[in-house]
């Protein structure tokens, strides 16, 4: 089975950076670019530290800066008490020598799409503004992209933003409306499934030890993490969000899906929440609503600890 070919839209943060390494060093992917937007932190911290990410892994991956704004709503706070200031919790920023291309996210995306039709998936782990962006500017990679899986929403677990909204989408309301209603191939990694794979800082701890550079690296950006997941969560531990919906690209057999129009609320106090539409002619995502945890944390450690 060839490596599948993923675009990773990312807003590095944590999970971003183990969704990130993991996508680097599993043999089932072919990491093709790293498009960046605002979310965790903003789009020129998540560009930098996507470049810093490829460099600490030795892989030359092309990094293309997204979008500063949301499409239509004034911007909202990066989450920086989630993820730190510089993103990677208490780990010094580390100024990458490289620079990121001169296409935008959105060329980017349209452009590698156009160039490799039925093969490329994009996986949004952000919001979801420079997808929308390149739909506007060439809506025909609906039809060309092999599939879109989006780390985002929930259908019933409510949300991590406010009590509706997952954070991605309560980030760009309108973005991922725009990216539901379109006729791509979508699968929905959300909160659902998410918050039922559980890493702890003894995986990581395992993760340091065997792989000092990559899981050392982890690690050491986890430990803020875990904090804020013991006072907003009330465990001592992390959510492995972006990592799972990778994972479900190399391992679609460790999920159980459900199928759905799905529609986001994009104003008032549910904002950002994503509902199933009643829209009967809008196409029906794949909601990943069943997930085997333990088997994808095992896959997320087991390939960490085999890199360097
Ligand atoms: O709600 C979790 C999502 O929001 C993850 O992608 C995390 O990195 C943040 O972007
Ligand atoms: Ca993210």
């Amino acid at each position: 089975m060839p490596a599948e070919k993923v675009i990773i839209d990312t807003d590095p943060g944590i999970d971003d950076a183990m969704a990130i390494l993991f996508a680097i060093v599993h043999d089932d992917i072919d990491l093709i670019g790293l498009t960046t937007i605002f979310g965790n932190v903003t789009t020129d911290i998540a560009t930098r530290n996507a470049l810093a990410l490829t460099e600490l892994s030795g892989v030359d991956v092309p990094v293309a800066r997204g979008a500063y704004v949301p499409l239509v709503q004034e911007a909202l706070p990066v989450a920086d008490f989630v993820h730190g200031k510089e993103g990677f919790g208490e780990v010094p920023p580390f100024a990458p020598s490289g620079s990121p291309v001169e296409q935008t996210a959105a060329d980017f995306i349209c452009a590698t799409v156009n160039a490799n039709p039925g093969e490329i998936i994009l996986c949004p782990v952000g919001p979801l503004t420079n997808l929308a962006i390149a739909l506007e500017q060439d809506p025909s990679i609906a039809t060309k992209v092999k599939s879109v899986t989006v780390m985002g929403g929930s259908v019933a677990a409510g949300g991590n933003a406010t009590p509706f909204a997952e954070a991605n989408i309560w980030q760009d309301p309108h973005a991922a409306r725009a990216v539901f209603e379109a006729s791509w191939d979508v699968t929905l990694v959300g909160l659902d499934v998410t918050h039922k794979v559980i890493c702890g800082p003894a995986d990581f701890a395992g993760l340091a030890d065997a792989a000092p550079k990559l899981g050392g690296f982890l690690n050491d950006a986890a430990q803020f993490y875990f904090r804020f997941h013991e006072k907003h969560d009330g465990f001592y531990g992390c959510h492995m969000h972006d990592p799972t919906a990778v994972i479900s690209i190399a391992r679609p057999d460790l999920f159980t899906l459900e199928h759905g129009p799905l529609d986001v609320i994009v104003e008032g106090d549910k904002a950002g929440q994503t509902i199933k539409s009643s829209d009967t002619f809008r196409p029906r995502a794949n909601l990943c609503m069943g997930v085997d945890d333990n088997a994808v944390r095992e896959v997320f450690l087991s390939t960490i600890k085999s890199s360097f």
